[in-house]
């Protein structure tokens, strides 16, 4: 049996789906016969009650130059992040504040931090230059404790460390943290916020399982791993985005008094069984049940002659597709608007990706909406479509089509 990666505890095993492509390694078909393949499989601490995956795909492969990943395709998270970055600034920072963000992406969120003392720590080299171009401070480097020591001896203590869909792809947690704790001023804070588990279990949006994600965190699985830093939870909020999101406030212990927040959610935990195996197992058969009901409505659809496609190159797609099974006879193309991914298949299924005006000016049937997660933003943008008939097929928070 495997061992817990935070506290060494043997993991309980909730989902195995199978071999699996790099979630964002969107190829070309000259690369089919080198595609690389991973075990994914998720567990459950039953001492920690940290989520995690149980194999790991080497870092470089998942985050290296030719990274598709650009954070600002969305307008919903430009929005989201400069909101993030106002609440920072309001709750936690005073005069001519040290921020450093981790994974800072193409500084979607460090460009509002862009004029004062700041610096990004981002490992994917093309992803970092796009953020270079924009005149932030960025380093190519993975976050580590020696990383965190040279960064205080040349600029001083961190007022704030930020992260946002980063601290969940670090295996490496214990290294994290204590960079952290040694970069963070006093009354310093880390931030960071991480697709949510109580969000994963209550819509079975077992999409947000894949590669990049090593870790699904609940206020209790990060409150046992701040314990053993001599960091703690003094805040916590859930964020909307990316299907359901917690943002986690750490700092020293006993920097900071905890707000009530904490307390109230820790509850809220432990009534929905968070801290309980049985919990998982449970998802664990919504899972199979999702994967079984989406398989017959596009067989459904596809017996009648229609066509659908994919609305949304999201990593997300990758574990969907594969798990259950889908291909380039099932969804003719998948539509999305990130120029790296267009021309491109996607992994495993190796459905061509196509621009969004392939999308509008042939309009199919069916959309099966990958990037549920910004719904909201595209069933505005499709209204015309919808107004002429075409529907989308979702899976989350259960299987319809709409
Ligand atoms: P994202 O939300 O980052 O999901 P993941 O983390 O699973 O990759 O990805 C959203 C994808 O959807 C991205 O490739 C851009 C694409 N997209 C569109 O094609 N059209 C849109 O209107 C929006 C908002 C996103």
């Amino acid at each position: 049996m495997t061992a817990c990666r935070l506290c060494d505890a043997s993991l309980h095993p909730v989902v195995d789906f199978g071999p699996m492509p790099v979630a964002n390694g969107f190829l070309t078909p000259d690369r089919y016969a080198e595609e690389p393949r991973f075990p994914l499989d998720v567990a459950v601490c039953p001492a920690c009650h940290m989520v995690q995956l149980v194999h790991l795909v080497d870092e470089t492969t998942m985050f290296n130059d030719d990274y598709a990943f650009f954070s600002s395709t969305s307008k919903g998270m430009s929005r989201h992040f400069e909101a993030f970055a106002a609440q920072v600034r309001a709750d936690w920072l005073g005069d001519d504040p040290f921020v450093v963000e981790l994974g800072c992406n193409d500084g979607i969120m460090l460009r509002h931090f862009g004029g004062g003392r700041h610096l990004g720590i981002e490992p994917s080299g093309n992803v970092a230059d796009a953020a270079r171009q924009i005149g932030l401070d960025v380093k190519s480097s993975f976050f580590t404790a020696d990383l965190a020591d040279a960064i205080r001896a040349e600029r001083g203590p961190a007022d704030a460390i930020l992260g946002a869909n980063v601290v969940c792809h670090i295996p490496y947690l214990h290294s994290v943290l204590d960079g952290v704790k040694r970069l963070l001023g006093p009354e310093g804070v880390f931030i960071f916020e991480d697709p949510y588990i109580g969000d994963i279990l209550e819509k079975t949006s077992y999409d947000q399982i894949y590669d990049e994600h090593v870790y699904y965190f609940s206020l209790l699985s990060v409150q046992a791993l701040a314990a053993r830093h001599g960091l703690e939870v003094v805040d916590v909020a859930r964020q909307p985005v990316h299907g359901g999101e917690l943002r986690y406030t750490l700092a020293h212990a006993g920097a900071h008094a905890i707000r009530p927040a904490v307390d109230a959610l820790r509850t809220e935990e432990k009534a929905r069984g968070l801290d309980r195996i049985e919990t998982y197992d449970g998802f664990a058969e919504a899972v199979a049940a999702s994967r079984a009901e989406l398989r017959a409505v596009i067989a459904e659809i596809r017996a009648r002659g229609e066509r659908v496609v994919g609305y949304g190159a999201t990593s997300k797609s990758t574990t969907v597709l594969n798990y259950c099974g889908l291909g380039p006879d099932d969804i003719e193309y998948i539509s999305d608007i990130t120029p790296t991914k267009i021309g491109r298949y996607s992994p495993g299924a190796h459905i061509p990706i196509r621009a969004h005006s392939t999308f509008v000016d042939d309009p199919p049937a069916y959309a099966l909406l990958f990037a549920w997660n910004h719904a909201r933003e595209i069933m505005a943008k499709e209204a015309a479509w919808m107004a002429g008939g075409g529907r989308f097929i979702t899976y989350v928070p259960r299987v319809s089509v709409s």
